[in-house]
């Protein structure tokens, strides 16, 4: 069941993203900087997405908080999908990157280069690159490219 966040069960949502997010940067990130991203910090980044016009939606399989999704319900960018590690693979992934787009008339997603994974995922269920990338950051070592929504591929 897909439920939209709030101050009820935020925890919740925070720790399927702390799980999921460490999971899914060890191999990327410094130690220290995986380490800054507990609890209290993820908190912080979805109530911080609440206040800039994003909804956050967090999908339960009976009472067990399994992943999430956010929507910025201004631009229509689809973010945050993280699923639990222990539960990737079971299409709670899918289910909740359907809902976002039944919620949605012309999404994007942006994804880092180096997550293959979710590139196929994404491409699998009708993204393909944007005509217009955003401009790579001098600092930024690895590049975010960003996908835009195409029915027809599907
Ligand atoms: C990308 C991600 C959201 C997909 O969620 P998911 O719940 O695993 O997705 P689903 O189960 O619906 O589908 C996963 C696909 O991988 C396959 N798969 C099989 N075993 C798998 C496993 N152990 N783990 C993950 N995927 C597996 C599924 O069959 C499916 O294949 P398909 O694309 O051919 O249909 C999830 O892997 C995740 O949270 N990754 C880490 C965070 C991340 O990178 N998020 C995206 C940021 S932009």
């Amino acid at each position: 069941m897909i439920v939209k966040v709030s101050d009820s069960n935020i925890k919740d949502a925070a720790n399927v993203y702390m799980l999921s997010w460490k999971e899914s940067h060890k191999e990327i990130c410094s130690a220290e900087f995986i380490k800054k991203h507990d609890i209290e910090y993820m908190t912080e980044f979805i109530k911080n997405k609440i206040r800039n016009n994003y909804d956050i939606f967090i999908d339960y399989d009976n009472t067990k908080p399994v992943g999430i999704i956010g929507i910025n319900l201004l631009d229509e960018e689809i973010c945050l999908l993280y699923v639990h590690p222990k539960e990737q693979g079971k299409g709670f992934g899918s289910e909740l990157l359907e809902f976002a787009l039944s919620r949605c008339k012309d999404p994007y997603i942006t994804v880092l280069d180096t997550n293959t994974k979710a590139i196929d995922f994404y491409k699998k269920r009708g993204f393909v690159p944007a005509e217009k990338q955003p401009e790579k950051a001098e600092d930024k070592q690895i590049f975010e490219r960003k996908y835009v929504y195409r029915s027809e591929n599907m």
